[in-house]
């Protein structure tokens, strides 16, 4: 189908809104509500508005669908004047502290009205006074910089399915908040960051580290050291056009020293402690008859999920910590330095990864992928700058390639299977019809697996609008399942609340492929290979699953469901 936009020809897809056919063609209506592969358009903002050749209405291209004949016109002299209005009015309100904003310098808001040229306010309405609600460990809310476009709405209910902001009131007296007017704290939030991420203004921001975390790189008498997660390497691999994970990680390592860290591990050795613990728990439940389905319990979201909204699954969650709480414990339990204060900062794609450090403990600080780039900056250095690699130190500096496969959805199971397989004197390949489904993309795959001549059923899920889907199926009985791997951010952690809002649906694929490599490229293919671990077991825990394992590498859970 040919639809004409601004005179051109554009070739087009049935179903495809204007909006779309006009970016395929190289023609960028200005956009605020609208969000990639969403399903649901809001139409809240107004911005996209494009003029219809017959008649006077003008209409919004994220909505409106092609159809032979159509003609547009999306930068008429009257609907440029119509969107620069548009874009004033929602200025009339915002506030003036754009130099102090944590947005300063990428903000969709400030961005949108420096390409109408608007370089004053004309309306003024006046601030909105809102308090800030700095309740949540992980997450800020600022209503006084929202602009209603409603992107976290979206995101909060029909990715995420759970539903923690809405839209209240009417007119000008229209917010979006928690219900209740509660803070995020006691809300139905689980701090994934899905909708900071989309955020086009400050109204949602992770809640920053900085303050404690400059003081300590200052103070001689505090040794600090970081742990990094997976999916944080082959981020800033995609972002800064590295070779892949191995040659992000030394360029990170190196920056991080630079600025002051006097140790950096890789949370990929954890993540292959995480699966010698967990591969001997699922076979423990196998012989101890359950409780089943066993759900992995690394992503932080997940957990909270479960304990506010599904407690009856609380017995089916692994036991086992994350790898950052896992890395933790043995940071603190094994790296401190006689006389010195210990700061133990993690790197994480994450912002639920900070509510996990102040509930689990161990942890001073908790940094995103995306804090990483204003990090060195107040150091003076960039990434894309001349930085000297340097390797990470041991004893966590060892990683499998299991231990690499964190980084994205599915990558949990496969490193647990091929452990589990291994401990069950069945090591080999995994079967093309169980990788097959571990390593696609869909949010909700399950597949079987033979162990020990038992049949296993398995899951993986990404987006906890899928997992709550999958987990209405199990309680329904109609999904009898075995094992299920969980990651609440569509994607897996490379998808996290805390990875740079550029990482878009096709930068996803991208990072499938880095962490797909970093797996090729390890010596090692499963947990169980990891001499450093193994070593651990030696000299501390004895075996996976022994007292002091659980002492260490495990954690309890709480029933949320009655929270005030
Ligand atoms: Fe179309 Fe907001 S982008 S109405």
């Amino acid at each position: 189908m040919n639809i004409e936009i601004n005179g051109r020809t554009v070739a087009c897809h049935e179903g495809e809104t204007v909006l779309a056919a006009a970016s395929r063609a190289g023609i960028q209506i200005p956009h605020l509500c609208a969000m990639e592969n969403s399903s649901v358009p809001h139409a809240s903002c107004r911005v996209c508005l494009v003029e219809v050749e017959g008649q006077a209405r003008l209409e919004t291209s994220c909505t409106m669908k092609v159809r032979e004949g159509l003609s547009v016109r999306t930068h008429s002299p009257r609907v440029l004047r119509i969107r620069r209005n548009i874009v004033e009015l929602m200025l009339a309100s915002h506030p003036d502290d754009c130099l102090y904003c944590e947005r300063s310098g990428d903000c969709e808001l400030s961005r949108l009205a420096a390409g109408m040229d608007i370089r004053g306010r004309r309306y003024g309405g006046g601030s909105k006074g809102h308090p800030v609600d700095v309740s949540s460990p992980a997450i800020v809310r600022d209503p006084n910089k929202c602009v209603l476009c409603g992107r976290c709405v979206t995101v909060c209910h029909d990715v995420q399915g759970i539903g923690a902001i809405d839209y209240t009131g009417r007119g000008f007296g229209t917010f979006i908040r928690p219900g209740a007017d509660s803070g995020l704290d006691v809300s139905d939030c689980v701090f994934c960051g899905q909708c900071v991420r989309v955020c086009p203004t400050g109204a949602l921001r992770e809640k920053s580290a900085f303050a404690g975390l400059v003081d300590a790189l200052a103070d001689p008498g505090t040794r600090v050291v970081a742990q990094i997660a997976p999916a944080v390497p082959a981020t800033l691999a995609a972002e800064l056009g590295l070779r892949g994970v191995p040659e992000a990680l030394g360029l990170l390592s190196g920056a991080l020293r630079r600025i002051g860290f006097d140790a950096v591990y890789d949370t990929a050795f954890t993540a292959d402690l995480t699966v010698m613990e967990e591969a001997h728990e699922f076979l423990d439940r196998l012989e101890q008859g359950g409780p089943f389905p066993m759900f992995t319990s690394c992503c932080p979201s997940w957990v909270r999920f479960v304990e506010l909204h599904r407690p009856r699954f609380i017995g089916n969650l692994s036991t086992c910590k994350s790898p950052q709480q896992m890395a933790a414990t043995l940071i603190r339990k094994r790296s401190a330095e006689p006389g010195r204060r210990l700061f133990s900062v993690a790197v994480m794609p994450c912002t639920a990864k900070k509510y996990e450090a102040v509930e689990v403990g161990d942890l001073d600080a908790v940094l995103t992928t995306r804090e990483l780039g204003p990090l060195l900056e107040k150091f003076g250095l960039r990434f894309d700058a001349d930085l000297e690699p340097a390797e990470l130190d041991e004893p966590f500096a060892e990683a499998s390639g299991g231990g690499r496969l964190f980084g994205g959805s599915g990558g949990v199971l496969e490193s647990a299977l091929r452990t589990a397989a291994h401990l069950k004197g069945e090591s080999g390949k995994l079967s093309p019809s169980v990788l097959t489904p571990l390593q696609g993309d869909e949010r909700l795959r399950t597949f079987t697996v033979t162990l020990g001549g038992r049949e296993l059923r398995c899951a993986v899920v990404s987006g906890l609008g899928a997992a709550r889907a999958l987990l209405e199926q199990v309680e329904a009985g109609t999904l009898p399942l075995d094992f299920v791997e969980v990651m609440s951010c569509p994607g897996g952690c490379i998808g996290g609340g805390g990875q740079p809002r550029s990482v878009s649906e096709g930068g996803l694929k991208a990072l499938r492929v880095k962490i797909r490599d970093a797996d090729r490229r390890e010596k090692l293919q499963g947990a169980h290979e990891n001499r450093a671990v193994i070593r651990l077991y030696e000299e501390v825990f004895g075996e996976a699953g022994s007292r002091k394992s659980h002492q260490w590498l495990h954690r309890g859970y709480t029933d949320r469901s009655e929270r005030p």
